[in-house]
């Protein structure tokens, strides 16, 4: 079997590609350094698939324990690289933090790459790079724009570093997969986005409140010039999202990829308004969503949601999960975790 390293795979997103990946015949090997994940989650990825992935515990920062990794699984034929910091807020207040671990990473993998000779990278990218596009749907020739956060610029600056890597080393390729917002969790509900401390995303907000966790959910602004008022956004199921990785490192294995760095928008295409979230997800659940409207958060942007058609041409690949049917997913993982927690509490 195809061996495929997949970094930050103990993480929301990187967990449901390992899922995808085992089923679809890949050898899943997880490097994580658990910094923001819970080492469960491999428990998860085997009652859903049957196998459980290796796992290896490194900070990708050290060059050295980055090099022995691939020492140690000589043959891998791909890597997907999830492993980062995330919290937009959190790169404003800590941006050294931000720069250090999710550039020395990514710097790292290249550099193991190179040496071990081996070619191809997936690499986790955002929407972010857009800010507020002039344009919508915004495709991926929409420029660059000045990033709102130390996060968003590491996502800016990774793209460049990969780009220009690859321009300088011949027989290195990748696919830069910006994705627009996932949300949801597996059909099983046994694994799904768990985040440390107070949510910051907005449906683990949902689920957290309506559990009882969180008191209300607080809309942030519906003053903007949106349908009714509230800031909109492209949410796609995590499990389409994670199937698009496959698709992507088969291109890769393949040779399909058409020039040696390609960009593809991961999104729905559709754009809904955080008051649209909250009555999908009480039409879907049949619970209710206490919230109340306060002012816009900073570095918010308006409205985006993606161009699909060249995702969807090029990979072949189409987000198919409803949004109903993706929120109800959450819950469900919500419920089961918060039971999961009483009974070890
Ligand atoms: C969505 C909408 C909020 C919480 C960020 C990153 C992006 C990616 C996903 C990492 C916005 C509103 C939210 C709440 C709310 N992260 N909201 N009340 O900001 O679009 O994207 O997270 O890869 O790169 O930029 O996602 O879920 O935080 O917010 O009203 O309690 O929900 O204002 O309009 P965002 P989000």
């Amino acid at each position: 079997m195809e061996k495929i390293l997949v970094t930050g795979g103990t993480g929301y997103i990187g967990s449901h590609t390992a899922v995808e990946l085992i089923e679809s015949g890949y050898d899943v090997i997880i490097a994580d350094n658990l910094s923001n994940s819970n080492i469960e989650v491999l428990d998860g990825i085997q009652q859903i698939t049957g196998t459980r992935p290796g796992f290896e515990q490194i900070d990708l920062c050290y060059r050295e324990l980055v090099f022995k990794l691939f020492e140690k699984y000589a043959g891998i034929k791909a890597i997907i690289h999830f492993a980062a910091y995330k919290a937009v807020g959190e790169s404003v207040e800590k941006p050294l933090d931000y720069y250090h671990n999710n550039l020395a990473s990514l710097i790292n993998l290249l550099y193991a790459m190179q040496k071990f000779n081996q070619p191809g990278l997936v690499f986790s990218s955002s929407c972010t790079v857009y800010g507020q596009p002039d344009i919508l749907p915004v495709t991926e020739s929409a420029p660059i724009k000045q990033a709102l956060s130390p996060y968003g610029n590491t996502k800016q600056i990774s793209e460049e570093i990969i780009a220009d890597t690859i321009a300088a080393i011949k027989n290195l390729k990748a696919i830069s997969l910006r994705y627009f917002n996932p949300v949801g969790a597996h059909k099983s509900g046994l694994i799904g986005e768990l985040p440390l401390g107070v949510p910051l995303n907005l449906v683990p907000f949902v689920t957290q409140t309506v559990a009882g966790i969180r008191d209300k959910l607080k809309v942030f602004g519906n003053d903007y010039n949106t349908p009714d008022g509230s800031a909109v956004r492209d949410y796609i199921n995590v499990t389409d999202l994670a199937k698009a990785h496959v698709v992507a490192v088969q291109r890769l294995l393949n040779n399909k990829n058409k020039t040696r760095y390609e960009v593809f928008n991961l999104g729905t295409g559709n754009g809904v308004s955080v008051l649209e979230i909250i009555g999908a997800f009480e039409k879907a659940t049949g619970e209710k969503v206490p919230y109340e409207i306060v002012g816009r958060r900073a570095g918010d942007i308006e409205k985006v949601w993606a161009d699909t058609s060249f995702a969807n041409k090029e990979l072949g690949w189409k987000a198919a999960t409803s949004l109903e049917e993706t929120l109800a997913s959450a819950w469900k993982w919500e419920t089961y975790i918060r039971s999961k927690m009483k009974n070890k509490a």
